[in-house]
């Protein structure tokens, strides 16, 4: 049972360099109990991404955390990866050990129905933040399949979306363009459900990040701990990018979670673009004033009204992450 302080959370990955810098959050910070964690194809394919995971938890020390392997491949998009920018292991090709440990036998979105039934029976203390940091498939099966387990959650906080910029298009952030049909089924299914959605897209994203000297630092620990592994993600994509630092990425979304008012958030609708040509997987944020007469819109309001971040406390969530993955905070 969670005490009130310590949120239960779950996390959806795609591991990911900077999934994994997530997950060495989410494992290690006290204020949060790490549930589960259910893989998805994305950054990698879902058995790379199974393995860097259980890599992952290895290096934070935490074989009680449950992996399970979910979708393969999106909805109805083609399945791509993004090894041109994580990596051929999808995880920074660190040859970092490899994990003993298998994944649990049940598929990711069974899971997460189990894990979610649970919290609900045991109350309303106990309810799950669900932060998925990946293309959203195995949050659309989910709540299509096994819509009771909206039950067992707190909210969403999803990596995800932009209201101003793209990524992986000139329009579109990688895991909502990676496979929009999920996308618009989550935000669908949530206006159905009435689970509180935050949304921590590129506006922020890349605003928290840590420095070379920083990085160095932490690699210095050694023994394949958790603050070597954390020192030698932001390395490899200082290397990758050339630049001084990096950013911590979906660790933001986490950090979202321990530290709400270290973003600036917004309640607006929100839609996921289906068809556009160029356009298509862009989160369509609505920052118009709904008070005005918007009757001549053909469109009308979105049925999805979420939390955007719009802004973050960059420093804040670098020290939180820094602090954590170090061990000064534990
Ligand atoms: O657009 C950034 C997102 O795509 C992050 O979750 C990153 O890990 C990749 O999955
Ligand atoms: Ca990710």
């Amino acid at each position: 049972m969670a005490s009130s302080s310590v949120v239960p959370v779950v996390l959806d990955v795609d591991t990911g360099v900077d999934d994994a810098c997530a997950l060495l959050l989410a494992a290690l910070h006290p204020g949060l109990e790490l549930r589960a964690v259910t893989c998805v194809g994305g950054n990698a394919p879902v058995d790379a991404v199974v393995a860097n995971t259980l890599r992952v938890l290895d290096a934070a020390r935490r074989p009680d955390v449950v992996v399970a392997r979910g979708a393969e491949r999106p909805l109805l998009e083609e399945s791509v990866d993004a090894r041109h920018v994580h990596g051929q292991d999808g995880m920074g090709d660190l040859d970092w050990p490899k994990s003993q440990r298998e994944p649990d036998g049940r598929h990711a979105v069974e899971v997460l129905r189990d894990v979610l039934l649970d919290a609900a029976a045991r109350g309303a203390d106990d309810l799950v933040t669900l932060v998925p940091l990946a293309p959203l498939t195995n949050i659309a099966l989910l709540l299509r399949t096994y819509p009771e387990a909206a039950r067992g959650l707190r909210e969403i906080v999803f990596m995800g979306g932009a209201a101003h910029v793209g990524n992986a298009t000139a329009s579109a952030e990688f895991n909502v363009f990676h496979d929009p049909e999920a996308a618009a089924v989550v935000l669908d299914a949530c206006a159905d459900l009435d689970i509180a959605v935050t949304m921590y897209g590129l506006d922020v994203f890349y605003e928290p990040r840590i420095s070379r000297e920083e990085a160095a630092d932490l690699v210095a620990g050694g023994g394949h701990g958790a603050a070597e592994l954390a020192g030698r993600l932001v390395a490899f994509q200082c290397d990758r990018f050339g630049s001084d630092s990096a950013t911590i990425g979906d660790a933001g979304a986490v950090c979202a979670v321990l530290a709400p008012e270290g973003v600036q958030r917004e309640k607006l609708p929100v839609r996921v673009e289906l068809a556009g040509t160029w356009s298509r997987g862009r989160t369509i944020v609505d920052r118009r004033d709904w008070t005005g007469d918007l009757s001549h819109d053909p469109h009308g309001q979105a049925r999805s009204t979420i939390d955007v971040c719009l802004e973050v406390d960059a420093r804040r969530y670098a020290d939180l992450w820094l602090d954590t993955v170090s061990g000064r905070t534990s």
